[in-house]
Parts: C-alpha cells; structure tokens; sequence
C-alpha cells in the first residue's frame, strides 16, 4: 500500500525516514531483544491495533479469531483484558497459542461460535472481538470451505451490544479467484443489520504502525511483552526464504524473520 515495493530484500530504501524509522534509546539494550523489536514493524502494532480498536481494556472477556502471528500478537493481555480467547481450526497455532497464554478454542469442534464460548466464560459474549484472519477466511467446523464473511458475521453474533470490533484483518476489493462470485468485486455475503441492532462499532483499515510503535517499544524493552516467544520467531536467512514461505503456508505455528546480513543469527 501507499506504492513502495521491495521490502523484502537485502536492503531498503527507507522513504521519509527521518520520520518512518524508529530509533532504539541504547543499542546494547535494543540488540538484546532485537528478536522482539523486529515485531514492531507488522504484526506487534497490527494485532495491537486490533485490540485497541475493538476497545479492549481492564477485566475486558476478549476473542481473537486467527492464530496466526497477527492474532497472537493482539496483545490484548497487555491491555488489562481478563480473557484473551483466540479460535482456529490449525491444531499447531491452537497448541502453540495455548502454550504462551491464550485461552484456545478449537473451532473443528463445532460451527457455533458461541457454544465454544459459552463453555469458557458462561456465556455466548463477549465484550471486545478481533477480526486476525481476514477475506479468506474458512468456515469453522469440520468441512473448512472458503468463507470470506463468515469471522464477521460470526464475531457480530458473539460481540456484545456496544461492543467494538476491531478488523486488522485483511478485506480486499477484488479477489478474482473467489468461489463465490460476488467475492471477486470484494462483495461480501455480510449480516451487516445484526451488528447495527447491537450498535456495534467496526474498525477497518491498514494498521498506522507509527502511532504505536514507540510504546510497544517500551513494552519490550522493560519486558513487558514477550513478543518473540509468544509468536515463536523464528530466523532464517534471505536464502531460506522460499522454504520459508512454503512453510508459512502450509500454517506452521511460526513467524519468520528474514535476516538477509546474519545480525539476528549473532544474537540469537
Ligand atoms: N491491517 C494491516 O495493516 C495488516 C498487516 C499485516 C497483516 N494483516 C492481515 O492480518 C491477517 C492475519 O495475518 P496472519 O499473518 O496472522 O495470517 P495467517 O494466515 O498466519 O493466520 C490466519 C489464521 O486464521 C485461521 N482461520 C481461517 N479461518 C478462520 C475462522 N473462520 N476463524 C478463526 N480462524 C480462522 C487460519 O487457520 C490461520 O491460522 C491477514 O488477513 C493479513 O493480511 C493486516
């Protein structure tokens, strides 16, 4: 977005970077826990978006739908929530999202969301959901058929009336080789009339990473989110890559970072 391409190489030239770079206060202290700074350049402030704009806050009972790296890096612990739930039908993430914290739920076992929910909290609701899977998203239960609509449909069904969702999920205007044909123009099959009955708000849109950034710097700096760990990072080199990808795809529960000048490995 915004027309720059080639991030993903050995070197980048960075536009306006006297004002898009971030600078790390003491470099011993930042190459100490370069692993989770290298977080706040996606996914940390993405999934962090998420939750701040679903309103997550103290004692907030929160689900996350995706276990993938934008979900788990939510970060809705941080925030003062009581319950960070997250859904999936990849058993690696559920186990893995288990492992660092979240309440798993395991979305094969049933295509009633709030069921699942009800079984953790007492009841089908909660107060504050995040969207972290997006357009092509599957539908939960056993059979998995693409389903772009389905986490918003079925966050609206869960959310409570006033509650907030948050989307850093992403939604695109063409997705030419969608099953469903109003699909390919963006055109999803959404019960948009349940959320405006439960007067929810919806928040939408590509995550301004500088607006949260120095504070999750903070955050992990004075070791107060894990973010390495709890996305299980994992450093590979720029020839790596492709096998990178492969593995990305086929939905290991890890989060690869290119490393193209070995400064990760050293520190690892
Ligand atoms: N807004 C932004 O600025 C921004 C930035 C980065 C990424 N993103 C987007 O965030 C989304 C998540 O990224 P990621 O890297 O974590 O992707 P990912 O593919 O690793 O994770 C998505 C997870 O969702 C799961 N899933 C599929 N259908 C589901 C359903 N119905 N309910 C619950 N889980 C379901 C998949 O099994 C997978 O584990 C993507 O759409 C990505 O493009 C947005």
């Amino acid at each position: 977005m915004g027309g720059w391409v080639g991030g993903q190489a050995e070197y980048v030239m960075v536009p306006y970077a006297d004002f898009n770079l971030i600078k790390f206060p003491d470099k011993a202290q930042a190459m100490a826990k370069i692993k989770d700074l290298t977080m706040l350049s996606d996914i940390l402030p993405t999934g962090f978006h998420g939750a701040v704009t679903a309103g997550v806050g103290v004692g907030s009972i929160v689900y996350v739908a995706g276990a993938g790296p934008v979900g788990l890096a939510a970060a809705a612990q941080i925030l003062g929530a009581a319950v960070v739930m997250i859904g999936d039908m990849n058993a690696d993430h559920l186990k893995h999202a288990a492992s660092v914290g979240f309440t798993p739920i395991d979305l094969t076992k049933s295509d009633n969301l709030g069921d699942l929910i009800e079984a953790v909290v007492g009841k089908p609701e909660v107060d504050a959901a995040v969207d972290a899977v997006g357009f092509e998203a599957k539908v939960q239960g056993k059979n998995g058929a693409e389903a772009p609509a389905t986490v918003l449909n079925s966050l609206m069904s869960v959310v409570r009336a006033a509650g907030g969702i948050g989307i850093p999920g992403l939604y695109v205007t063409e997705d030419p080789g969608a099953q469903e044909e109003g699909a390919k123009q963006g055109n999803l099959k959404m019960r948009f009339g349940l959320g405006w009955a439960k007067s929810h708000r919806f928040y939408t849109g590509q995550t301004p990473v500088l607006k949260y950034n120095r504070q999750l710097m903070q955050a992990i700096l004075h070791d107060r989110l894990p973010i390495a760990k709890i996305v299980n990072a994992t450093v590979i080199s720029l020839n790596e890559a492709p096998k990178g990808y492969k593995d990305f795809d086929s939905g290991v529960a890890k989060k690869f970072v290119l490393d193209p000048h070995g400064l990760l490995t050293k520190v690892a």
